[in-house]
């Protein structure tokens, strides 16, 4: 099939109108690719059309077309994942819902409800307008709605309040067929029959596309404080970890970095991080009703913490020096990117951190290479990064990607906890999971996509 004949090109035209739909491919390139490394981000393949449709009935109508024409379609969101989730590896349509962005809140339900294209920064801003919080954060604010929840984002704010699954309630989705579902709704229960809301919540674009969301918001939280405490070594912060948590403290984010890292995401900014001390240190995000009882928390942590012999707390605590370093933080990706080869994300039990981190250590003595990691500690989900490493020949990129995915697994773990499968995983998705559990998700995909279209050679293979 050759999609760029003029006949889909028309028919999509029909459906949106001739300025939203793109053939030239120097105009569609920011569509091609996401924010994968280089060295392992997917191609895309040569005759695309790149579509932006306003409406679900549009996107209903455009995914009928390429289903009678077995086109394949991906949709888009902001582009931001890892893994080459949205990267259109086959000839067909790009669909962006860029253009659905339309947000209202319902104060009365604490819900908001979103079309896909809504970018999270449009939802932070809409909630604290309207004196109310979406908790987690889940990364880039480039983000959009329908990428958030297809494919389950993470981030740093998910030790109390969860990860996208846990805030999304209802979702407008398009079939392959071009019909549209609405599941659950501005419900707190739903026991009604298998949960497909929450089958379509992380499914990469393979099952439907995402127009609409319904998505649970908490009252504004006035207080709150970000505390970096240093410790002499990494095993005594991943203790001070559980320390934390059995204390009855339970921060939003519980991160661990090092000063390196750190440093280089300061730098990189223009910042500066505002600790220096020990060789490995935790990042806590505390919040509470009121101030007495954020005092309290914070006593906890630091009688937690110095159990495990912990150095000097050092409290960001207006709006401005806490979101310079969550900002700190959340730009080590992109500081250490022009030096990586991968960035992973095992996930293990949260106890089993430590053993994780020694198999790291392990693993990066044994093939003489640097594995620089950080992570989300408070969620048993590390960063580990395979470099570039000058001089060597690149065999030790898969090597050692697989002794720490085996390491992961043994531990209890999962080989990816936050980034997901998109299409440069699927191989490892395949080994690291039973054959009936693999067989049952082919079953679910083929269900509903017969004629794969949705996101092809992405997941499940
Ligand atoms: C982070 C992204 C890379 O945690 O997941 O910064
Ligand atoms: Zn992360």
């Amino acid at each position: 099939m050759n999609v760029s004949e003029d006949a889909l090109a028309q028919e999509l035209v029909s459906i949106v109108g001739k300025e939203w739909v793109v053939t030239e491919r120097e105009y569609m390139l920011s569509y091609l690719q996401d924010e994968t490394p280089e060295p392992v981000r997917p191609k895309a393949a040569s005759n695309l059309i790149l579509v932006k449709p306003i409406s679900t009935s549009e996107v209903s109508e455009i995914l009928k077309t390429a289903n009678q024409a077995r086109v394949p379609v991906f949709p888009v969101g902001g582009r931001t994942g890892l893994v080459g989730a949205c990267v259109p590896t086959e000839p067909g349509v790009i669909l962006s819902l860029e253009r659905m962005k339309r947000l209202e809140i319902d104060r009365d339900n604490l819900m908001v409800v979103a079309e896909a294209g809504a970018t999270l920064g449009d939802l932070l801003r809409a909630c604290d307008e309207a004196g109310l919080f979406f908790p987690p954060h889940p990364g880039d604010e480039g983000a959009q709605v329908g990428g958030l929840i297809a494919t389950n984002a993470g981030g740093v704010r998910a030790v109390k309040y969860g990860v996208m699954r846990n805030y999304v309630k209802g979702a407008e989705v398009v079939l392959a067929t071009g019909e549209v579902l609405n599941l659950g709704g501005k419900l707190i229960k739903d026991n009604a029959g298998y949960n497909l809301l929450h089958l379509v919540i992380g499914s990469e674009g393979t099952l439907c596309v995402i127009t609409k969301a319904t998505i649970r918001l908490h009252p504004k939280s006035e207080h709150s404080v970000t505390v970096v405490v240093p410790f002499n070594g990494r095993h005594e912060a991943l203790q001070a970890v559980q320390k934390i948590l059995l204390s009855g403290v339970v921060p939003l984010a519980i991160e661990y970095v090092e000063p390196d890292e750190i440093n280089l995401s300061a730098a990189h900014l223009n910042e500066k991080w505002p600790v220096q001390a020990g060789r490995a240190q935790l990042l806590i995000i505390l919040n509470a009703e009121s101030e007495e009882e954020l005092l309290v928390a914070c006593e906890k942590l630091s009688a937690a913490c110095s159990e495990i012999g912990a150095g000097e707390p050092v409290l960001a605590e207006t709006r401005e020096e806490q979101d310079k370093v969550l900002r700190i933080r959340s730009n080590i990706y992109t500081a250490l990117k022009p030096q990586l080869v991968d960035i992973l994300d095992v996930t293990v039990p949260p106890s089993n951190l430590g053993d994780l981190m020694d198999a790291v250590e392990r693993i990066a003595a044994k093939h003489g290479v640097h594995l620089p990691v950080y992570g989300h500690a408070g969620d048993g989900n590390l960063h580990v990064h395979v470099m570039k490493e000058e001089g060597k020949a690149s065999d030790y990129v898969a090597k050692v990607k697989k002794e720490i995915y085996e390491a992961g697994v043994r531990l209890g773990g999962v080989i990816t906890g936050e980034h997901g499968v998109g299409a440069i995983r699927t191989q490892e998705l395949t080994t690291a999971t039973d054959e009936k559990e693999l067989s049952l998700m082919r079953g679910i995909k083929r269900l509903f996509d017969p004629n794969n279209i949705l996101n092809p050679g992405k997941v499940i293979t």
